[in-house]
């Protein structure tokens, strides 16, 4: 099982939109994908068409309250399942902060998916990929998405201030090598990209300087049904297949398949 975590402590830099659309793109090349939601706003469950509000269980019960994993899981229309979160995990910090071992409570929970009965009653995993959305900031729900996973996704818009706080996600990953040996950045994904804006090419080429071989060759253009799909609660593969954010994170999948872990 491939699990990536989709992190970046920065709000609004295209995290939900790359775990849900990549969800979809890998759903779409026939992967068994779950999305799991780790940020109280919801948003990754909202765009996946599923009403947050309505969860029988969501992500919180499964970290507080011990809910298994599975029993947590809804199908979505969308062709990947998904492990919503909504307002009950805001302040869970304080209370995961109580438990020992906190950091490794999502990966304890996500043990049974390696382990599920095939119809010969052998053991399997449940699926290819598991995508987990993170919430802008490196809070301990941030710290069990990294324990859980390999590697880490982390999208970035080519602006300004694009590389601050980088150094902190990287000195959060290299601490979290300690508890976590494979923990590793998978890549660099580049989000919202305006070919025209000078400055945004500027950081770009500053970026493939800096990380080399960790940035993802494929970039997300600014597309404005990327930013429409989710009132809709689809991933733009489904609102609209022929827009360039639909072509792009398409591509991102095939890259992501293709590339040795
Ligand atoms: N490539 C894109 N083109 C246009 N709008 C985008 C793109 N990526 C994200 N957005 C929009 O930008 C906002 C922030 O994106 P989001 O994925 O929610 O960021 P984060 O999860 O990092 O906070 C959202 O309104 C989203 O719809
Ligand atoms: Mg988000």
């Amino acid at each position: 099982m491939d699990i990536l975590a989709i992190a970046n402590q920065k709000g609004g830099v295209g995290k939900t939109t790359t775990a849900v659309n990549l969800a979809s793109a890998l759903a779409h090349k026939r992967k068994k994908v779950l999305l799991i939601d780790l940020d109280a706003q919801g948003n990754a469950t909202t765009a996946s068409g599923i009403d947050k509000r309505e969860l029988e269980y969501s992500i919180a019960d499964v970290l507080l309250d011990d809910v298994p994993l599975l029993d947590a899981i809804v199908k979505s229309d969308a062709g990947y399942d998904v492990v919503g979160a909504n307002g009950e995990l805001s302040g869970i910090d304080l209370s995961l902060s109580q438990i020992d071992n906190n950091y490794a409570i999502l990966d304890t929970a996500m043990q049974s998916l390696n382990d599920l009965p095939n119809k010969n009653g052998k053991p399997q995993k449940a699926y290819d990929y598991v995508i987990i959305d993170c919430a802008p900031s490196l809070s301990l729900l941030t710290i069990n998405a990294m324990y859980a996973t390999s590697g880490v996704i982390i999208p970035m818009q080519c602006e300004y201030f694009a590389l601050e706080g980088l150094a902190d996600l990287s000195n959060t990953i290299e601490r979290l090598k300690e508890l976590n040996p494979n923990l590793h950045i998978r890549g660099v994904l580049r989000t919202m990209f305006d070919p025209r804006n000078t400055l945004a090419n500027d950081v770009s080429r500053e970026l493939v300087q800096h990380f080399g071989d960790i940035m993802f060759h494929t970039i997300i253009p600014r597309n404005v049904r990327l930013a429409e799909a989710p009132a809709h609660g689809m991933s733009v593969i489904d609102y609209e297949q022929n827009s360039t954010g639909a072509y792009a994170y398409t591509k991102l999948a095939n890259e992501l398949i293709k590339q040795k872990r």
